[in-house]
């Protein structure tokens, strides 16, 4: 399916992009580096040269001519009456494999599959034969599933009944879902700056206008900040992390969840907690989950970090009246969660605890590992280390991260530039690098990192086309 990139907001995207060189080559070049780092996606229709015009105050004879050499390079299909298409040269439209020469790939914040996640399948396997006579697929969950989550909410401190759980595919589908439900056109959505880029895409595709307030490794969540977009915006909903918070994995305090939970429920603005990352304690401990300030916050879980994400299982904590306004908008986008996946899911679920402490002592290896030997190769960077998650959050100070990305792409090695997290262009001094590796090929990558920050300069990438693609 082909996106349509607005005026707005790819001048949004573009954020600073005039360098020395003459305006239409300066902005062919941006647009080109967004698409290379997955900003903009190849499938996506451009604006019409007079929208981009207008939106940047620019001459239309300008874009026009950074249109023409997208083109002469490969980048851009136009078809008169149907406007011009970004491509990237080499990879068939729908297919997201990485450059084939790419041996690391550090673009996913993912973990290997739990060790008894095939055991959880073969019980799953054998359960089977009582349910073949049913549909295989359902719209809220097995009973005993939605139980066993209900019951997981429980145990962390928050009473929870199985008829306020819906079972989803994955967490993406779970925001995907409330977002639909919650958002109506005009509206804006408020998140955090950085947050998650999958989520700003699935605002982004309802037509949200997005709202930002920063969370900073320093003073963690700017409340002030959030409050004065609550008031003045009335967002319908504000997204949050409030658990290792990706990508920085800090995590809010309890006096923060309150205030900001109050003042939410004050002015109408639902709170949308994303809980996929809540049970990567590495050494912080329990906290109760946030819904346990307001009975309006909505929260989303996944096994996807814990267990694996091939199992696609997640969930939706909610009120019985949200999940009956759930429940309608679901068959729009599917028609429910394989079963199969939902009995190994139940299988899993009776090891919750076991799979935690599993995971907490792989990640904290990762996160030792990759902070010791950031420390050692690359001492100029700033880098916190959080209690929990899957990556750390790197301030590299001088170094433009895109610029990286594309270096470390020809070197084999697959990232994440900084501005992905954010807003407008923001974070190119920053990049999000996942721990969730083992400890060789955490040093291959540093050494990779290493090797060539003595290359890479502060500003945004002039690249090279075939290191790239
Ligand atoms: C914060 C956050 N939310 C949601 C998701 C998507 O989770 P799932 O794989 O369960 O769809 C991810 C995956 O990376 C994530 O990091």
């Amino acid at each position: 399916m082909n996106t349509f990139v607005t005026g707005r907001r790819l001048a949004r995207e573009l954020g600073e992009w005039r360098s020395n060189a003459p305006a239409y080559r300066s902005l062919a070049e941006r647009i080109r580096v967004l698409l290379m780092d997955g900003r903009l996606s190849s499938g996506a229709k451009l604006p019409a040269e007079r929208e981009l015009s207008q939106a940047l105050d620019l001459s239309r004879t300008t874009v026009a001519a950074a249109y023409s050499k997208l083109r002469e390079d490969g980048f851009l299909d136009s078809v008169r009456g149907s406007g011009s298409t970004l491509r990237l040269p080499g990879m068939e439209r729908g297919e997201h494999g990485l450059h084939p020469g790419l041996t690391l790939d550090f673009t996913k914040a993912t973990t290997p599959a739990y060790p008894g996640l095939q055991a959880a399948y073969a019980n799953a396997l054998s359960e089977l034969p009582r349910y073949l006579s049913h549909d295989g697929f359902d719209m809220v969950g097995l009973p005993d599933l939605r139980e066993a989550i209900a019951q997981s909410f429980s145990d962390r401190g928050l009473p929870t009944s199985a008829d306020q759980i819906m079972v989803t595919v994955g967490a993406q589908h779970a925001l995907n879902l409330v977002a639909r439900t919650l958002y109506s056109p005009g509206e804006r959505i408020l998140v955090e700056q950085p947050t998650y880029p999958h989520a700003v895409d699935t605002f982004t595709s309802l037509g949200a206008r997005i709202l930002a307030f920063p969370v900073r490794q320093e003073t963690g969540w700017d409340l002030q900040q959030a409050l004065l977009q609550i008031r003045r915006a009335a967002p319908s909903m504000a997204y949050l992390m409030p658990d290792f918070h990706n990508p920085t994995g800090l995590s809010m305090s309890i006096a923060d969840r309150e205030y900001l939970a109050a003042a939410a429920d004050r002015e109408g603005t639902v709170l949308v907690v994303d809980e996929t990352t809540a049970l990567l304690d590495i050494s912080r401990g329990p906290l109760p989950p946030m819904a346990s300030c307001s009975p309006n916050i909505i929260t989303l879980g996944s096994l996807g970090k814990i267990a694996w994400g091939g199992l696609r299982i997640g969930w939706i904590r909610s009120s019985r009246e949200m999940q009956a306004r759930l429940l309608r908008n679901r068959p729009a986008a599917d028609l429910g969660t394989p079963l199969m996946e939902q009995l190994a899911a139940l299988a899993l679920m009776n090891d919750l605890p076991s799979m935690a402490a599993s995971r907490s002592l792989d990640l904290r290896r990762g996160r030792d590992t990759l902070v010791q030997l950031l420390r050692e190769h690359l001492p100029q960077w700033q880098v916190d280390v959080p209690e929990g998650g899957l990556s750390l959050w790197i301030n590299t100070e001088t170094m433009s991260s895109s610029a990286l990305t594309l270096a470390a792409r020809a070197e084999g090695l697959g990232l994440v530039p900084g501005p992905r997290f954010g807003l407008d262009g923001a974070f190119e001094r920053h990049l999000r690098l996942p721990f969730c590796y083992s400890s060789e090929q955490l040093r291959d990558g540093v050494q990779i990192l290493s090797s060539l920050s003595g290359q890479v300069g502060s500003e945004p990438p002039r690249m090279p086309l075939q290191a790239v693609i």
